[in-house]
């Protein structure tokens, strides 16, 4: 196996992650095979390399997160950063505080990136211009949600080897959904056909301006498709219920194991989390064969290793300040000893 460690990674440049829009086929991919380097290490008996030693990583989250903030919280522990957890709730925001604010304080605590959940779009790039750390969207708002996305491709590259011609089918509420976005735009550079999946209210035609294809019959969609990642309702981000009920949703929408019969023998069914079992997907499919939501999550730690790892190197040596030791090999587990 050619070993993905030892890849340059001389496509990443960037100091922030900001959404998978702006970036190319190859920078995308480079994150992928430095997650590779990566994933080795989470099968170790010491699951830990210095690669980040003596880095300050902040996890800013000012909406809910369970699986994202613990991943990027480990990811951070085994690059053997340490890690702040600020949460909106029991914090200075209550008492009228600034998002740039409250960063630009945190930051004079010493820094060097801040990983951000936000429900405004746009917050990551706004805290982008603010400060010197590296900044990573953890998803803003219904814009992007780079690494969820990232980690899906990630599985979907483990099970099937490519993107070139795969087709995808992301089923439900399109309209509110980050991971959708930030799926649609890395899919497509990378070859992949996407077809948009839901009631018109939730997928509207003019996503088909985006280069998907736009279905409201999950049934047509089905038998082709090689990959169908299954999305929550956003509840929280709409006024109102945009269709007529939860159980008409699910009766045209929902991925039971009735569905899935028509699928090809070798699908991949995905789900970012967190499941709404009986809503979007049936429980039998959420944890049957084709299911590989836990693989998801799992990757998701080493990609966001890997983006930690890209993003706090671009920005040190965009710095060159010469003070710090250069970042050690991502995989080495020797000590990473400040140059005599
Ligand atoms: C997603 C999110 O927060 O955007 N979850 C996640 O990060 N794993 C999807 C969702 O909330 O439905």
């Amino acid at each position: 196996m050619s070993d993905a460690r030892d890849r340059p990674r001389g496509a990443w440049t960037r100091r922030h992650l900001l959404g998978l829009r702006e970036l190319s086929a190859e920078e995308i991919l480079a994150v992928l095979d430095t997650a590779r380097g990566f994933s080795e290490i989470s099968g170790r008996s010491i699951r830990k390399v210095p690669t980040l030693r003596g880095r300050v990583v902040v996890n800013a989250f000012y909406e809910p997160s369970t699986r994202t903030r613990l991943s990027f919280s480990l990811a951070a522990q085994r690059l053997s950063a340490d890690v702040l957890e600020f949460s909106k709730s029991g914090s200075s925001t209550a008492k009228g505080e600034t998002l740039i604010d409250t960063a630009r304080n945190i930051e004079a605590m010493g820094v060097d990136a801040f990983v951000l959940r936000h429900s405004a779009p746009g917050a990551a790039a706004v805290l982008a211009r603010h400060v010197d750390a590296a900044v990573v969207n953890a998803g803003d708002g219904a814009h992007e949600h780079p690494t969820q996305a990232l980690l899906d491709l990630y599985t979907i590259r483990e099970h099937k080897q490519r993107f070139e011609g795969l087709e995808v089918a992301i089923v439900g509420d399109i309209s509110h959904s980050r991971v959708a976005r930030s799926n649609i735009w890395a899919l497509q550079k990378l070859g992949a056909r996407v077809t948009l999946v839901g009631p018109p209210t939730l997928v509207p035609s003019r996503f088909a301006e985006l280069g998907c294809e736009v279905s409201h019959d999950l049934d047509a969609v089905i038998p082709r498709v090689d990959v169908l990642n299954m999305l929550r309702i956003q509840r929280e981000r709409q006024g109102r219920l945009n269709f007529p009920s939860t159980k008409e949703y699910s009766r045209l929408f929902a991925l039971t194991e009735r569905r899935l019969e028509r699928a090809k023998s070798d699908v991949l069914v995905m789900h970012p989390g967190p499941i709404n079992r009986g809503v979007e997907i049936s429980p039998e499919v959420a944890d049957g064969k084709h299911s590989v939501v836990l693989e998801q999550v799992s990757a998701g730690v080493a990609v966001r290793m890997a983006v930690l790892f890209l993003v706090v190197q671009a920005k040190e040596s965009a710095q060159r300040s010469g003070e710090r030791p250069a970042l050690a090999s991502p995989v080495t587990s020797e000590t990473n000893r400040r140059p005599s």
